[in-house]
């Protein structure tokens, strides 16, 4: 059975609580997980098949949280196609931005052109319409399990 990745990228903690909510979900479902909060692509193989669910926000006008940043500069450097990762994005934003969710968009853009595979759709949670993200992020996981479970047996 598949590991699950849950890779977080904050500023102000909530995303972090989202990816503690999710987890139970995940191992309930019958997989292992593990959270980072300071993802490293050096602790994260890129030869074996594996699954990314990444939890982020954005920041700034549309930046990345500063914890995540080292983790995008690192994928930059990778010069390879990175076939063997299935990947879920959930975005956390404030649609009063007109950056909404842009860190979400951009790495699932740089993932996308790295040839990795998205799994189900990306997820974007509004702030406004959920003040607490994990309420709308778990009537949401268990499709994104569904799709996940379906392309692992496949
Ligand atoms: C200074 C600041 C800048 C922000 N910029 C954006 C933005 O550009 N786009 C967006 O969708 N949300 C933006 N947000 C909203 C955050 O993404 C939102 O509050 C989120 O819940 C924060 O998650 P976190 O607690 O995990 O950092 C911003 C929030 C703050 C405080």
């Amino acid at each position: 059975m598949s590991n699950i990745q849950i890779l977080v990228g904050s500023t102000l903690g909530g995303t972090e609580y989202v990816a503690e909510a999710i987890q139970p979900l995940i191992e309930e479902a019958g997989f292992d997980s593990e959270i980072q909060f300071e993802p490293d692509l050096n602790s994260l193989s890129l030869q074996s098949e594996q699954v990314w669910l990444i939890c982020l926000s954005t920041h700034g006008a549309g930046d990345y949280p500063d914890n995540f940043k080292p983790f995008v500069e690192q994928l930059q450097q990778v010069n390879a196609a990175i076939s063997d990762v299935k990947y879920g994005i959930i975005g956390i934003g404030d649609s009063s931005y007109d950056t909404f969710c842009e860190a979400a968009k951009n790495i699932d853009y740089l993932l996308e052109e790295m040839a990795a595979v998205r799994v189900g759709d990306r997820l974007e949670v509004d702030v406004m319409d959920y003040p607490t993200p994990e309420d709308r992020v778990l009537d949401w996981i268990p499709s994104w399990i569904e799709d996940l479970t379906q392309i692992v047996e496949n």
